[in-house]
Order: C-alpha cells, then structure tokens, then sequence
C-alpha cells in the first residue's frame, strides 16, 4: 500500500521515517516523488494545493497532520466519498490547555502592566483579582476546549462555554447555537476561541461580536486566523473596549510584514504553535486508521463533511 505525505509546513522527513518505523512494509512517498498515481491509497496531508488529492484514482483514506481540517476542506473537489480522518492526541491538548493556562494567566496577573511598571522603574502594588470573579469564555468545547475547561475550573476560574450542541458539564455554565452566542459573549472576561475554521465560524471574531463582550475583555485566539476579522479586532484594541488579545493564528501565515500585529502593545503573537502534532506522538494513530483500512474496520477520528469539523 502506498502513502503520499504532503505538507508544505511539517517537517515531512521526520513523519516519514515516524512511519516507516511502525509500518517498514508500506511504501511511503513524500510529494513531489508521488510515482504511480493509481498507487496511492492514503494521503497525509496539511493544506494541500487543489486538485492534489483527486488525482488520485485509487485514495482511500485521507488522514490530516492536525486537529483542524480546514486546509483540507479548502480544496472543492477533494474526493467527498473518501474518509476524512484527523488528530486527536493526548499530548496536543495538553499542549493546547497549557497555551490558554499561559495566556488566560498573563491577563488575570496583569503581566503586561506590571512589565509595563518595570520598563518605567516603577514599584506599584496592583491589587490582586480573585479567579473566582474572572469568567473565561470558550467557544468550541471540543476536545481541546473541555481539556482546557477542567484546568482552568481547577484554578479557581468560572467557565462559560459555546458549542453547537447543548452540553452539560459540571462547573460549566454551557451556552449553544447562535441564539445563545450573545448570551455566552457578554459574560466573557477572557475569550478563548477552539472552533473549528467552518462557513459558519468564519469571521466570528468581529466587530458586533467583540462589541458583546464586557468592557476591558482580552481575547485569545488558538483556532484559526479566519475565525478574526483583523480590522475589527484592531479597531476594539485601540478603542480601548479590549485589554489585550494573544493570536496563534492569522488569516494570512506567516503573519505578513509590517501587519499591525506584530508591534501592537496590547497584542501578543506566537507562530501557530499553540499545540503542534509530533511525529512520535501521532504516528501511532496514522498507522492504526491504515491498519484498520487494510482489515476492513472503522476508520477513527472520523470528520463530518456535512458539519465541516
Ligand atoms: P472538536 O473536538 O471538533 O471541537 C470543536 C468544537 O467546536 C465542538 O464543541 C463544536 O460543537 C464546536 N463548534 C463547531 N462549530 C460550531 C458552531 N457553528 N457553533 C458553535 N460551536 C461550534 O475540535 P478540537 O479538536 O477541539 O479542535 C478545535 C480547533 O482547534 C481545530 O479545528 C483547529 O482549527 C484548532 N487547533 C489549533 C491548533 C494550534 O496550534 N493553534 C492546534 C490544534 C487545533 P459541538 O461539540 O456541539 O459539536
Ligand atoms: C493545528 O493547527 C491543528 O489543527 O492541529
């Protein structure tokens, strides 16, 4: 059985030689050494250029690099009768819920002011804020949001949550649906946005939305850039309706030169690292879905088409 890995931002030696190691018998082809196209029965892949995966006659599975599958999704004719499969693994979240604990507590200590105060020479005592009085929000409360959930509760956090199905979980105050949204918004001190990138969770991030949330609000965006509609965001910063905003993720990657981003006091920006997929971690999952194909059983970490996640 031959696998094609393409990805134009993971290091694709490392995975193939990840895979190599637990399946020596499959034939692993890195693109643009693709050979025989009808040979290819599986495809590992991250924002892959339209049209690639229908040329393959053959494809079977298509397994993603990552939790998110919107660089896949992208494509219009990716082959839709072909599962879909993605990453869910243990050490990502854990990567994931220590993103949102770093940045949820950057803001709740006043780290930016009290740097701010040191830069100045300044000794100025700020009155701490109970956790207990600090809602953190998450949209998407998906694997990665209810991980991140149950440590932020553990700290001492009150915990909102937006979904698209009702859920109840204990300590979470769960809002779901659009009708729900503006609800869930304004009680948000800390936004933290786990969506998936879909048409409907585009450009979430946008003036009305942020226009919702209290007074003084930071948000944190380790989903997708397109979930932000950058003017917006910008614009609540400087207004100073928003106290800060970290971003892991850009509707445009690498960040581009010269975007207000990258030198805006109140925004922090990290290179989509938020959770990375490591090689030795998530080739176990990969193997077993092509073992699972070659025995006839269910493909896991299955992604919806109709709900695009
Ligand atoms: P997941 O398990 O599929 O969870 C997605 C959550 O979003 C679910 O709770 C879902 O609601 C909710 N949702 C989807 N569409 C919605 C809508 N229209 N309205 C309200 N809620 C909606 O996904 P995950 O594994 O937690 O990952 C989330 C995303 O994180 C990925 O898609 C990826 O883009 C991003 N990510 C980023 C990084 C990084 O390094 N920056 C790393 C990994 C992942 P239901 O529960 O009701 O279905
Ligand atoms: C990273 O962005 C992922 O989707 O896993």
């Amino acid at each position: 059985m031959a696998l094609l890995i393409y990805s134009p931002s993971h290091p694709v030696a490392d995975w193939a030689a990840a895979i190599r190691a637990l399946a020596p018998d499959l034939d692993v082809r890195l693109w643009p050494e693709v050979g025989d196209l009808a040979e290819i029965e599986v495809a590992l892949v991250w924002k892959p250029p339209a049209g690639l995966l229908q040329s393959f006659p053959n494809l079977k599975l298509m397994q993603s690099f990552g939790a998110g599958v919107d660089g896949i999704l992208a494509d219009p004719n990716i082959p839709r009768h072909v599962p879909l499969a993605r990453v869910v693994d243990g050490n990502l979240t854990v990567g994931m819920t220590e993103y949102v604990l770093l940045h949820v507590l950057h803001f709740h200590r006043q780290v930016a002011a009290m740097q701010q105060n040191q830069r100045n020479g300044k000794w100025q005592w700020l009155p701490p804020v109970d956790p207990g009085q600090r809602i953190i929000g998450i949209m998407g409360m998906g694997t990665l949001g209810s991980h991140a959930a149950q440590k932020l509760l553990g700290l001492g956090f009150q915990v909102a949550s937006w979904s698209r199905g009702l859920k109840a979980i204990d300590g979470v105050t769960s809002f779901h649906g659009d009708e729900h949204l503006e609800g869930f918004l304004r009680l948000c001190n800390v936004l933290v946005c786990l969506l998936p990138l879909t048409p409907q969770t585009r450009g979430i991030i946008c003036r009305r939305t942020l226009s919702l949330l209290p007074r003084g609000a930071y948000v944190i965006n380790a989903a997708r850039g397109g979930h932000v509609v950058d003017d917006d965001l910008l614009h609540a910063l400087d207004s100073d309706w928003l106290s800060g905003a970290t971003l892991d993720v850009f509707n445009e990657e690498p960040l581009r030169d010269g975007h207000p981003f990258w030198t805006h006091p109140k925004v922090t920006v990290t290179p989509h690292n938020a959770a990375d997929s490591i090689p030795a971690h998530v080739a176990p999952q990969i193997v077993d879905n092509i073992r699972r194909l070659q025995t006839g059983q269910p493909i896991l970490r299955l992604v919806d088409y109709t709900r695009g996640y």
